[in-house]
């Protein structure tokens, strides 16, 4: 299994991923809008030849008090073929991203999705970190990780995803 970064060639391999693991088109189209936007990492698996998973991340805004420097980015979508689901592959894009991210000099990343697996990666509720999600979820399932230790220390506020997301609902 390979990890790497999407090239101009994947775009298409990459929407039939997200239209599969999601049974829809809203997260195939949101990473459309939001790819060569700056600020965003997009990674897929390859597994003899096949792209058989992606993972996106792009940059969030908090709205509150915390340094207008701060480099937080938002972890969505992730997602595996069907047949290739509870392989290994969804984590094994997760630690890479998570790993490329804090080389690239992000500080933090928030996730909005299952707290049982995201925990796994060192994701915590980011009430914890007095960050709340802009939309009405439960509290576990907005989760954050300090990629930079400390980073979000003085920091408190709402995280804002970009309008692309709301476009995409
Ligand atoms: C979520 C997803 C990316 C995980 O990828 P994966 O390659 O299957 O994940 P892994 O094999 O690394 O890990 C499997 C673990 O993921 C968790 N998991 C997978 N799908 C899950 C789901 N729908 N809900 C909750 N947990 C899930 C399970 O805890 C599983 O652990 P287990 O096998 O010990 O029970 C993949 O299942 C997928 O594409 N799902 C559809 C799209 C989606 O829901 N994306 C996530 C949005 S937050």
């Amino acid at each position: 299994m390979d990890i790497r970064t999407e090239k101009p060639e994947d775009v298409e391999a990459v929407r039939n991923i997200n239209i599969l693991a999601f049974g829809r088109e809203n997260e195939a189209k949101l990473v459309d809008r939001l790819r060569g936007i700056a600020s965003t990492f997009s990674f897929l698996a390859v597994q003899a030849d096949r792209i058989v998973g992606h993972i996106f991340f792009s940059l969030v805004a908090v709205e509150g008090k915390c340094s207008s420097n701060l480099s937080i980015l938002g972890l969505a979508p992730v997602a595996v073929l069907p047949n290739y689901q509870r392989q290994g592959i969804g984590t094994l894009l997760i630690q890479h991203g998570l790993k490329e991210c804090g080389r690239s000099g992000v500080q933090a990343v928030v996730v909005l999705g299952h707290p049982d697996f995201y925990s796994r990666f060192g994701f915590i509720p980011a009430s914890r970190k007095s960050l709340k999600c802009e939309y009405d979820v439960s509290d576990e399932a907005f989760m954050v990780l300090e990629l930079e230790n400390g980073a979000l220390q003085d920091c408190s506020g709402t995280v804002k995803y970009r309008s692309e997301f709301s476009l995409c609902e």
